[in-house]
């Protein structure tokens, strides 16, 4: 799949010469009568068995593809579910693979039920020569899989008339234009039937486009709300708190996964399988018939994405207690305030001074993104070492590091207590020479101005990552 072929596979093709068909319509004499196979490796006739005297949806996909046929498919998914028990009665669905050659029956039967098709949605495959018939008759001529028509052919094998809708916006509309296709639900004729009527006459001038087609700049023009942007690419698949769909349920994602990860994963989760990132293989291997497309999803998209399945999920973020920070005595030997903490960002580290390695190279790395920027943010290193590390030893330990990270220091228990609200975890192992060690969590735990744990970051997140993070924490 070439990255910056959406746009390109998206725009309108040809538009249907004339010529194609009789003038009255395409019926018998146009539409390719020829064996079609189902996902339940039944043969039926193209038009006999599936086009006369029905209202059908056409579109046109292969299982492999990686971006716009999930998501065009989950529009039908959706569709389906809103026009009810008329699937299947009079309207039909038919998703017919252009690559027959791969999409065998069992295959398509795996993809039919990860969208949950029910009985009058087909998805086909068969002879590619015949399949190419159907494609070419329906005005797909591109020799490219990757550059196929993405709109859908919406058709009455009774009265011969066909359309193209575009399945990628709105969902009503597309699901009024597909009951439109009854003449009788019309009530009179339509601009758009009229359109067809006066102009050339016959299915040729029926056959248009009716609206731009999809590529994330013309669905989501610029940045637009979280839950526009689910609405239109990822409700199809998700939902937040009522169960697993095509894709798990979201519903507490943010308790599950951390900030860097989802949002790597939305920009381009073709990338994290390819690299073997375990959490995404462990997905695939929950959700076989389907994977999570790659959509087009940029930095801002994600984080307003994030916030909103945050926002709708019923598993909320913990909220941190301040108070159990403001207990702890600082490097200063004082106390934070709530009103040092209340409000804003900071992170929370956990640590001891005797660390060899991951606790200076945090507290760098720290200094490093503070450094120079003036901001107020605050990194709040606690102790885990309150034997050793008196207010003292952590004044003189932070003397290398940026100033706006503070030391804090307790007593056993004020200190179980904080890291209990971080899940964070610290243990003493005893060294050779009579000293000891800590083992401790080594993140960086980030949280947001209302007191939730927002996510987290450690050394080894790549550095950009760590100030998209943070940048997006200070935006919040
Ligand atoms: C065509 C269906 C489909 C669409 C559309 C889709 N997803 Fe997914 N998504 C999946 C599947 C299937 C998985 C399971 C993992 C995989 O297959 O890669 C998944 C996994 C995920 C995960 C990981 C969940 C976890 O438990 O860690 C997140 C997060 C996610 N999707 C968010 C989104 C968002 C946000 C959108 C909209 C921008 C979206 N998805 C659109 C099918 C879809």
């Amino acid at each position: 799949m070439r990255q910056l072929g959406l746009a390109g596979l998206l725009v309108l093709a040809l538009s249907v010469g004339a010529g194609e068909a009789g003038a009255k319509g395409w019926g018998k004499d146009y539409v390719p009568n020829v064996p079609v196979v189902t996902q339940d490796g039944k043969t039926l006739k193209f038009y006999d068995d599936l086009v006369k005297g029905k209202i059908v949806v056409l579109s046109f996909i292969y299982t492999s593809c990686k971006d716009i046929c999930p998501l065009s498919t989950a529009r039908l998914g959706e569709a389906q579910e809103r026009l009810g028990s008329r699937v299947g009665r009079d309207i039909f669905f038919y998703s017919i693979s252009i690559e027959p050659e791969r999409d065998t029956p069992e295959r398509l039967k795996q993809y039919a039920d990860a969208f949950h098709a029910g009985p009058g949605w087909l998805f086909l495959t068969g002879l590619p020569e015949d399949i190419q018939q159907i494609r070419y008759k329906f005005g797909d001529r591109r020799p490219d899989l990757a550059d196929h028509r993405n709109d859908v052919v919406l058709g009455n094998g009774t009265t011969g008339e066909w359309q193209r809708e575009n399945e990628l916006g709105d969902i009503e509309h597309f699901v009024r234009a597909i009951e439109d296709m009854d003449p009788a639900a019309r009530g009179g004729p339509t601009a758009k039937l009229a359109a067809a009527k006066d102009g050339a006459p016959g299915p040729s001038a029926a056959v248009r486009p009716t609206t731009v087609p999809y590529d994330r700049g013309h669905v989501m023009e610029g940045r637009q709300a979280g839950s526009a942007m689910f609405a239109k690419l990822c409700a199809g698949c998700h939902t937040v708190g009522r169960g697993d769909h095509v894709g798990p349920d979201l519903d507490g994602l943010t308790l599950r996964r951390s900030r860097a990860w989802i949002t790597e994963f939305l920009i381009n989760p073709i990338k994290m399988r390819a690299r073997k990132d375990p959490i995404a293989l462990a997905l695939a291997a929950k959700f076989p018939g389907v994977r999570m497309p790659y959509l087009q999803i940029h930095d801002s998209d994600a984080a307003d994405l994030i916030s909103y399945i945050d926002a709708h999920s019923r598993q909320q973020q913990p909220t941190i207690a301040l108070d159990t920070l403001t207990a702890l005595t600082t490097h200063e030997g004082t106390h934070l305030t709530a009103a040092d903490l209340k409000g804003q960002p900071f992170a929370v580290v956990f640590g001891y001074t005797h660390c060899p390695d991951v606790c200076p190279t945090t507290l760098l790395q720290w200094s490093n993104l503070l450094g120079g920027t003036g901001t107020a943010f605050k990194v709040l290193f606690v102790s885990v070492d309150g034997d050793r590390d008196t207010p003292e030893v952590l004044k003189a330990y932070l003397a290398a590091f940026d100033s706006h990270i503070t030391a804090l220091t307790g007593d056993a228990a004020q200190l179980a207590a904080v890291a209990a609200q971080f899940g964070a975890s610290y243990a003493k192992v005893a060294e050779s020479n009579g000293e000891y060690s800590l083992d401790h969590t080594v993140k960086s735990y980030l949280i947001d101005q209302d007191g939730h744990v927002a996510g987290s970051i450690d050394p080894e997140t790549p550095e950009p990552d760590q100030r998209r993070l943070l940048a997006w924490l200070a935006a919040r």
